[in-house]
């Protein structure tokens, strides 16, 4: 009686960690699935397109990782983005890029991504990154320098900036989800649409109700 419960327990244990593996991007169950965009199929992901269709430009991107991007908005940085949704062929990948571009003290604000840990490497400059954890919030942050590596793991709060008064800087990025997504926390906050309700956000954030609205009428400009 005692070994066929334990037993029950051990199946529900294992059932859990199973479930919890899969809140990853699941592993391919073939060589390659290049997305096909076109399909009017809803799945998890998106249905392959067919085997004898593909060619090398399916594995192949040319988004000119080596040049700069502009980043004259108001938060002073670019996020390039290479993922499934202008990348097909990394479906089913578990894998994505970004070229992240600051300039001046530009800012890459806080944000999450809901389905992928980060790895970023500085390619030039130097900047101030930092995540922070669940509650109780505890922040890591350090000042990271041209060829350093920082990362974020799955799903925290985090930002980076660029501490150069006078020059740009860069840095790429590898994230393991073809579409990790992202949740920009001024925007999802104060931006979203429709708006959340002033009566939650002035309890929430304990300012008055002319802070929440001036907040909610600045234009939260993404930056990708
Ligand atoms: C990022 O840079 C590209 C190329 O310089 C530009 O076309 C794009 O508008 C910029 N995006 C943002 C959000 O600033």
């Amino acid at each position: 009686m005692a070994s066929s419960s334990s037993l029950y327990l051990l199946v529900a244990l294992l059932a859990l960690a199973s479930w919890q593996a899969i809140a990853f991007d699941p592993s391919p169950l073939q060589d390659f699935c290049v997305a096909d965009m076109k399909s009017p199929v809803r799945v998890n992901g998106f249905p392959c397109k067919n085997p004898m269709e593909v060619n090398p430009d399916d594995f192949f991107n040319a988004a000119k990782f080596d040049m700069p991007r502009n980043t004259m908005n108001k938060v002073g940085s670019n996020v390039t983005n290479l993922n499934v949704l202008n990348f097909p062929g990394l479906n089913t990948l578990g894998i994505s890029l970004a070229r992240i571009d600051y300039a001046p003290l530009g800012v890459n604000p806080p944000h999450i991504h809901p389905r992928a840990t980060e790895l970023l490497t500085v390619l030039e400059g130097t900047l101030y990154v930092g995540f922070v954890t669940s509650n109780p919030n505890r922040l890591f942050s350090k000042v990271v320098h041209k060829g350093d590596t920082f990362v974020f793991p799955k799903a925290m709060i985090h930002f980076q900036m660029n501490l150069d008064h006078n020059k740009p800087a860069v840095a790429q990025s590898s994230l393991n989800s073809q579409n990790p997504g992202v949740i920009t926390i001024a925007s999802a906050v104060f931006g979203s649409k429709p708006p959340i309700s002033d009566d939650v956000l002035t309890k929430a954030f304990q300012v008055e109700k002319k802070v929440i609205d001036w907040l909610k009428s600045q234009f939260w400009e993404s930056n990708y």
